[in-house]
């Protein structure tokens, strides 16, 4: 993509090409509330899988902030304008508003669906957001970061945006007509020449580089995504088209001042991170210091252009920015004419919400890329959820084992502090204890990390190890009248629901329902859930604890249920492929 006759540019509004205004130091807020966004989605058609994962990453992380006590907002909404609406709605025969209204109101019966935590919910066809755009337009324009210009290209609606020639490659269609494509998403392209207002993001680049290097922001996870945004801009950084001829789009925001133009979609989505925030009125409360969770494929366009706007427009850029990579279905991506995509309802009634939530979140690794199908999940949720969470639980809950129904007691001397003493705990239980010590601020470290699938590796490690535990122990053969044996059934018993209390605390922001099924079955109540509450084995230390001699919660029945094998017909494991993502 070029801009055209840069000689024949109108003057600047104001005085010739400027370096970016100095900003301030990004303010670090590690501890503080932030407001947390998903991308906004394209209403052109339902959720898919892929959707959920990005919205559901987002959740997780805003919900563990929660229960840290750490407050803040979710931003999520729907993305509404632009070709490809306009042409999906002309394709269902209706009008855009009419196919937006429809289409935004299935994501968001998805995330009700999904438990979803979101505080903010925007659309990108309301006034609000129409005249946070206008403003921003207006300071872009008036701090002299627009020009006229023709500009041509290789247009792709699919994504909205130009694709350079060189990433652009002739590919037939399925009747053998000639068509060129977009060489990184396949998408076909077309030549596109027209004039508008163009941005001079290439004023950008060295600043926006230096703000990498400096880390002031943060593009998460560092490997591969960070470095590949550095790459980005160490090539060249052209300038960007930011708005088409009104008549070829006609479904956005027209250009302020100028009835001819609309805005570019991405501007225009993007801008929806400050209207939720408050602006043009009142936002310094939540910004700057916003956290973006996005798909791969968008990276550009926050790390990017996005940095690029705000500085632009006297604003600071966001402080972080977390990527995640894209699920795949029997090795291909998910798309309408391969009929390969897998609907979110379809699975919330074959595993249920949390059984998918824990699936999406567990197997999904940010850096990587990753293939469903339906037997892993089974096998997964079968395994963890089902047999050692849920069979941890019900051992240790039995009425045979705890006819009273309470918080089993706690012996010093069955299990003495760091060892001292006789005692009967053997060396791997005092690890399993320091482990499950330990285990809340690792959880923590990898939900901040961005990288939920080893907090929830580490848990299901520590429920493993917890079943080992009790295995070793065996407290079924331990007799309760015999008052030697009796004391340290209770204390193992003790030690495993003390174990089950930080699991249950801890996968909340996962599985919220089962978490909140566990800890009522372990009389945990409402007002005890929190992270800063959760004080694991305090007679260990000497201190008393709450919950021992409390009785347990009524709810006896299973806590997940193990899930039938899946039948022919549905999205089966790929032949000779490797199953999943590499680890
Ligand atoms: N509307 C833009 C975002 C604008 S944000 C200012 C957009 N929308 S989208 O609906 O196409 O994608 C929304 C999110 O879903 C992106 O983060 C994208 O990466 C994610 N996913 C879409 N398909 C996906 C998979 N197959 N797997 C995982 N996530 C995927 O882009």
């Amino acid at each position: 993509m070029r801009v055209l006759g840069a000689a024949r540019r109108p003057p600047l509004l104001l005085s010739g090409l400027r370096a970016p205004p100095p900003l301030r130091r990004a303010s670090l807020r590690p501890a503080g509330p932030q407001l947390l966004s998903t991308p906004i989605f394209y209403a052109n058609g339902p959720p898919h899988i892929g959707h959920l994962y990005s919205v559901l990453l987002a959740d997780a992380l805003h919900r563990h902030r929660q229960l840290r006590g750490r407050g803040g907002r979710l931003a999520t909404g729907t993305d509404e304008h632009g070709l490809k609406i306009q042409m999906a709605a002309a394709a269902a025969g209706t009008s855009p508003e009419r196919f937006c209204e429809r289409m935004s109101a299935e994501f968001r019966g998805l995330f009700r669906q999904a438990g979803i935590s979101y505080t903010d919910f925007i659309r990108t066809t309301e006034p609000r957001h129409r005249r946070a755009v206008g403003h921003f337009w207006a300071a872009l324009h008036d701090r002299g970061w627009l020009y006229r210009a023709p500009y041509e290209g290789w247009y792709c609606t699919a994504e909205e945006s130009f694709v350079a020639a060189s990433q652009v490659v002739e590919r037939p269609d399925a009747q053998g007509r000639r068509q060129m494509v977009s060489l990184e998403s396949g998408h076909q392209v077309h030549w596109t020449q027209e004039e508008n207002y163009v941005f001079r993001l290439s004023a950008f680049r060295e600043p926006l580089l230096r703000r990498l290097r400096e880390g002031r922001l943060a593009v998460t996870p560092a490997r591969p995504f960070g470095q590949q945004v550095q790459q980005w801009l160490q090539q060249d950084l052209p300038d960007l088209s930011v708005s088409r001829d009104r008549n070829r789009l006609g479904w956005g925001i027209p250009v302020p001042g100028d009835g001819t133009q609309t805005v570019y979609v991405w501007v225009d989505a993007l801008v929806n991170y400050l209207t939720v925030a408050g602006y043009p009125d009142a936002h310094q409360e939540w910004w700057p210091g916003a956290c973006h969770v996005v798909g791969k494929d968008i990276l550009k366009f926050h790390a990017v252009y996005w940095p690029a706007l705000l500085m632009a427009a006297g604003l600071e850029p966001p402080e972080q920015i977390l990527v995640h990579s894209h699920w795949t279905v029997q090795g291909q991506k998910m798309s309408k004419s391969r009929g390969n995509v897998v609907g979110p309802a379809a699975c919330f009634q074959r595993y249920s919400v949390d059984g998918f939530r824990y699936f999406l979140l567990r197997q999904g690794v940010p850096e990587r890329d990753c293939d469903y199908y339906d037997g892993k999940v089974v096998k997964l949720l079968n395994s963890e959820l089902a047999d050692a969470l849920g069979g941890l639980l019900n051992r240790c809950t039995a009425p045979g084992l705890n006819p009273g129904g309470t918080y089993p007691g706690f012996s010093e001397e069955c299990f003495p502090r760091d060892g001292r003493g006789p005692g009967r705990a053997s060396a791997e239980d005092y690890q399993l204890v320091a482990s499950v010590q330990a285990l809340p601020l690792q959880v923590e470290g990898f939900f901040e990390g961005f990288q939920i699938y080893k907090a929830l590796e580490a848990i299901a490690d520590c429920v493993r190890r917890t079943n080992g535990f009790v295995q070793r122990h065996a407290p079924w053969k331990l007799q309760r009248e015999d008052p030697a044996q009796r004391p340290w059934q209770e204390t193992v018993l003790h030690v495993a629901l003390e174990c089950l209390r930080v699991y249950g605390t801890l996968l909340q922001p996962v599985v919220p329902a089962t978490a909140a099924k566990l800890l009522s079955r372990l009389g945990v109540g409402p007002t005890e859930r929190s992270l800063r509450s959760l004080d694991f084995l305090p007679r260990y230390r000497g201190e008393t604890c709450p919950f021992e001699g409390r009785p347990l919660g009524a709810d006896t029945g299973l806590l997940f249920p193990r899930l039938e094998k899946p039948t022919e017909g549905g999205h089966g494991a790929p032949r000779g492929l490797n199953r999943g993502c590499s680890k």
